[in-house]
């Protein structure tokens, strides 16, 4: 098999991008994984996950990328492993280390017949305190080795995007490392140096402040993202009040700054809900109600149920009774539909209206929304075809395909009186949209569609 630089342990969403970026900076690198199609295609170089980029960094790896299902070549092969295995949310919100642990106890039993020094960097969000008080003392149980010694630790979680793996880990704003000391940090720090092509900020400090560093950073970002949405639901109640202008205004001042300051549906994936809500807990254990995060929370669950509200009141006063509803992942460029707004809206209508018939098409989603939802509610072939189901379409996702409305929705008003369209991103120019066309755009007055009711919240 010969010597690798690093091994990859777990070949999923992020830790197949993570290797084929490595792999693309001129490190060879072996992959494991349990999952036996992922290491077969790995091993025809063929991307085992949708990513933009992914296939075109594969097509150049050649034989510097390999892939196993067997762990005993891991710590034997290489002198550095990353482990990007799964850490799902527990009842109580905080992170499950079972596949951690699982994925380390092989390897650690291995490295007990090691001489050579092995590194071991986490990159799978943990809750604070895994490391030191559960992992660390596991590779020492099963290895019968010393930290810091024999072995080094590092906690380096990544802050992509799904959509954008690939440009978020070649062009990181910072690289954040917690090290069990020096020697570990400087191995790793060293790895980014090659691999960035930015020059990142490389934050580095001991793995507890990493750990709360990792999860504190997601609690800030849906902090502004619903900062933006509880501002959008104000200018929706007042004519004349733009919210993108608003919002442009407060980021260009650099103590806010502009990212992540739109009013939309982007409370949602596989990090931002259960990082907040992870924080919420860890900080209740250390004696702190944190009541940032569990506002956020709540409001963003209000905030699905009041979006559900309006289409639901705008079906009732339809026709049909139906609603098409465009873009169903999470985000732009995946098929990731985690805690996606779009399916918990769907959820929420079905539930409420049982006459409701919806009509659904994303570009990538298409696949994983029919495991939820079977034969309850219509997949569109195109965009075309899903419109032409309803004169009630939401737009739940920016997707630049979804544009085409502009020129599309001419034809199907010859067969709807009226269209109305609920424009969550304001993707759609109103210059652009024929005047029986109701463009009701969030961040904008909606007129006797809020009402001015007092609502239960
Ligand atoms: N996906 C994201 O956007 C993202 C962003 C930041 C952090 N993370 C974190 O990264 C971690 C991985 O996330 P993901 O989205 O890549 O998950 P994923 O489910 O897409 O992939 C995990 C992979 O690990 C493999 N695996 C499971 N147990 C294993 C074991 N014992 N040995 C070897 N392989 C094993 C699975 O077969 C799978 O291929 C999680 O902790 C997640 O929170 C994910």
């Amino acid at each position: 098999m010969g010597k690798f630089n690093l091994s990859v342990v777990g070949l999923g969403k992020l830790g197949v991008c993570t290797a084929a970026c490595f792999v693309y900076k001129g490190y060879k690198v072996l992959g494991l994984d349990i999952n036996k199609k992922t290491i077969n295609l790995v091993n025809q170089s063929k991307a085992p996950v949708i990513e933009p980029r992914l296939q075109e960094l594969l097509d150049k790896s050649r034989s510097n990328f390999r892939a196993t299902t067997d762990s005993k070549k891991i710590i034997k092969n290489s002198d550095i492993t990353f482990f990007i295995v799964p850490t799902p949310s527990k009842k109580d919100h905080s992170f499950s280390d079972e596949c951690l642990k699982a994925a380390l106890k092989p390897l650690a039993q291995d490295l007990k017949n090691k001489k050579a020094y092995h590194l071991f960097v986490i990159v799978s969000t943990v809750s604070p305190g895994t490391i030191e008080k559960k992992l660390i003392p596991l590779i020492e149980k099963y290895s019968a080795k010393k930290l810091n010694k024999d072995f080094g630790v590092c906690y380096n979680p990544e802050f992509i995007a799904l959509g954008d793996v690939i440009n978020g880990l070649l062009k990181p704003d910072m690289v954040l490392i917690g090290e069990s000391d020096k020697r570990a940090g400087d191995k790793l720090e060293a790895i980014y140096k090659r691999v960035c092509e930015n020059k990142p900020y490389i934050a580095r400090m001991s793995i507890i402040s990493a750990e709360i560093a990792k999860i504190s950073l997601n609690v800030y970002v849906t902090m502004k993202i619903t900062f933006a949405n509880t501002l959008g639901r104000v200018c929706e109640k007042i004519e004349g009040a733009e919210i993108d202008k608003i919002t442009a205004a407060l980021g260009a001042d650099k103590r806010v700054s502009p990212y992540f300051l739109k009013a939309g549906l982007s409370y949602a994936g596989p990090c931002f809900p259960r990082d907040n809500r992870a924080f919420y807990i860890f900080a209740k254990n250390c004696g702190v109600d944190a009541l940032l995060s569990k506002a956020t929370d709540y409001l963003n669950r209000f905030y699905v149920q009041y979006t559900t509200e309006k289409i639901l009141k705008l079906v009732k006063n339809s026709k049909n009774k139906a609603v098409s509803i465009l873009g169903l992942a999470y985000k732009v460029n995946t098929p990731e539909i985690e805690e996606s707004v779009s399916i918990e809206i769907i959820r929420r209508l079905l539930l409420e209206n049982k006459n409701i018939k919806i009509s659904v098409y994303d570009p990538l989603a298409m696949e994983n929304v029919r495991k939820i939802f079977g034969e309850r509610i219509h997949y569109a072939s195109s965009i075309d075809h899903c419109l032409s189901q309803s004169a009630l379409w939401v737009i739940a996702q920016p997707h630049p395909e979804f544009k085409k409305i502009h020129h599309l929705h001419k034809k199907h008003l010859k067969k709807q009186k009226r269209i109305t369209i609920i424009d969550f991103w304001r993707h759609l120019e109103p210059k652009k949209l024929h005047r029986k066309v109701r463009h009701l755009r969030t961040g904008h007055f909606h007129g006797e569609i809020n009402g001015n009711r007092n609502r239960k919240s």
